[in-house]
């Protein structure tokens, strides 16, 4: 079990969670695979921008492999401690809440490769808190609707950010058409910015220093949206981690929370040709 020394501990509070009669439980299938699956549930810093603008903030304690420790700042300044262990030996994880509103609860994820498809995992989740049977809780039918809103937004959101991660990945450099174009309309109605897919590849087009300019969409790291993110001059700042891409050159200028600089990739050039802007390789 990937721990960070604690598991052992961990495991005997799961039991006796798990002992509790669960406040909500539910299945869904997920159409990602086991690596999106880990990677989503330990990359932190992605949260507060996925659950904007309900979250504004978040510190990490400490990460690792076994999971995280975070304090997470709501738009009313309430805290909320969070905990997730990640046991990987028992496809399980779980996310304890150890400050705020939510205190002592804990939701408990389970996943294992689908069966009936033969693709994706099929997620089995309990959620166990502490707030049956306190005479100031809602009834149990409200926390039972509560908290399956809740889980069915956030396993909506990240089974979507993880299938456009997938996706992304999937398309690699060598599978660039270098023939292919893209006629993007006339050069008096086009308007700026917008993307546009070229060799499978979604791109920014905008205007910069009076001259076209097409960078990628999708930030290079994890694929946080870039299409999203404001353009300063000639960088643009990646939501997600904080890296700094300069979208002419393409280099990034400022790591963020990266372990070592990453380049946008491949950008096309725009050109005018008979009154007609066109996206096409070098
Ligand atoms: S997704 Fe991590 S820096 Fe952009």
């Amino acid at each position: 079990m990937q721990s960070d020394g604690r598991g052992a501990e961990f495991s005997r509070r799961l039991a006796q969670i798990e002992s509790r009669q669960p406040i909500a439980t539910g299945r869904r299938h997920l159409a990602v695979t086991l690596t999106r699956y880990y990677e989503t549930w330990l990359d932190w810093r992605h949260l507060v921008t996925v659950f904007s603008p309900a979250l504004t903030a978040c510190e990490c304690a400490r990460s690792g492999a076994w999971g995280w420790a975070l304090r997470l700042f709501d738009h009313s300044g309430q805290i909320h401690g969070l905990h997730l262990q990640l046991d990987r030996e028992a496809a399980r994880c779980w996310v304890s809440m150890t400050e705020g509103p939510w205190l002592d609860s804990v939701w408990v994820c389970r996943v294992q490769a689908a069966v009936a498809n033969g693709c994706g995992l099929d997620l089995e989740w309990r959620f166990h808190g502490p707030l049956v049977g306190s005479t100031e809780a809602p009834a149990e039918n409200e926390q039972n609707a509560m908290v399956h809103a809740i889980v069915d937004q956030v396993l909506a959101t990240e089974e979507q950010r993880m299938q456009v991660r997938e996706r992304h990945l999937n398309v690699r450099i060598d599978m660039i058409d270098r023939d292919s174009r893209l006629d993007l309309g006339a050069v008096d109605v086009v308007v700026v910015p917008q993307t546009f897919t070229l060799s499978d590849r979604e791109y920014v087009l905008t205007r910069l220093h009076d001259e076209w300019i097409a960078y990628p969409a999708w930030c290079p790291h994890m694929l946080a949206p870039l299409a999203s993110a404001t353009l300063v001059g000639n960088v643009v700042r990646c939501p997600w981690h904080g890296a700094v891409f300069n979208v002419v050159t393409g280099a990034c200028e400022h790591e963020g929370a990266l372990a070592g600089p990453l380049a946008l990739g491949p950008q096309p050039h725009i050109v005018e040709r008979a009154g007609h802007l066109w996206a096409e390789w070098p």
